[in-house]
């Protein structure tokens, strides 16, 4: 089975409309943060609604965006976008992300899917001993995370844990016997690792293989959006970035 994997889209519809162009691929699932930071969250969470992914989990923005926290660690510019998309999102697409549960959550013997760590959803992975903490938090061989919306690969083989920063188009050779993986396929929304390009990963449970991969998206569009909106213009500077 070939698994798209959609993280924090962040409502950048641009991003995942040039996603869904690739169709190689059999069933998706999305570790997150749909809405949030960009201009389009209803357009985004009708689109995901309508791709119909075998499992989501919720992000902290979703749940800022949809009533259940209030963001109060939030910085900023994060905060006023987060309440701008409470204001725009309908009744339906509020009450999907307010019922979207939190992960970790196990999609199939080889894989659990979280937002932030599978210790707490609103952690963050960016070192190699929060990593090495969190590999007693799931235990299917892989789990697939964002929140960082930094590409990366941890490794838990024999008590060793190292970790690779995949290229724009990795194919990860995965080992599931006696081998853990901590895997985060990027941002599809708001890249942060110095590539503006859209990110997703697809995990070939079959081929035991992760691939990573990177578009270039009309981000422009996206980022002229945020502007009209009055949304902070930092959100739209840092898509041009990747930061
Ligand atoms: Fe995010």
């Amino acid at each position: 089975m070939r698994y798209l994997i959609l993280s924090d889209i962040h409502s950048n519809l641009e991003a995942l409309e040039t996603i869904l162009e690739y169709r190689a691929y059999d069933r998706s699932v999305c570790l997150g943060d749909l809405v949030g930071y960009g201009a389009n969250p209803n357009e985004v969470v009708d689109l995901l609604r309508k791709m119909d992914p075998v499992a989501t989990v919720r992000g902290n923005h979703d749940k800022v965006a949809c009533g259940l926290d209030q963001g109060e660690e939030f910085v900023f510019h994060a905060r006023s976008a987060a309440f701008w998309t409470r204001d725009q999102l309908t009744q339906e697409n509020r009450d999907y992300l307010s019922h979207l549960p939190q992960g970790p959550l196990q999609v199939e013997p080889a894989f659990s899917i979280s937002h932030g760590s599978p210790r707490d959803e609103d952690d963050y992975i960016l070192s190699e001993p929060v990593a090495l903490h969190n590999f007693r938090f799931f235990d299917t061989p892989i789990c697939l995370f964002g929140h960082s919306h930094i590409p990366v690969v941890f490794e838990l083989k024999n008590g060793n844990l190292t970790y690779q920063l995949p290229s724009d188009s990795a194919v990860i050779h995965l080992d599931l016997e006696g081998t853990k993986y901590l895997i985060n396929p990027g941002s599809v929304g708001q890249p942060r690792d110095g590539n503006p390009r859209t990110a997703f990963g697809v995990l070939d449970t079959g081929q035991q293989v992760m691939e990573f991969h990177r578009l270039e998206y009309p981000l422009e569009n996206a980022q002229a959006k945020i502007r009209r909106a009055n949304l902070p213009a930092f959100l739209a500077d840092r898509l041009a970035v990747g930061y």
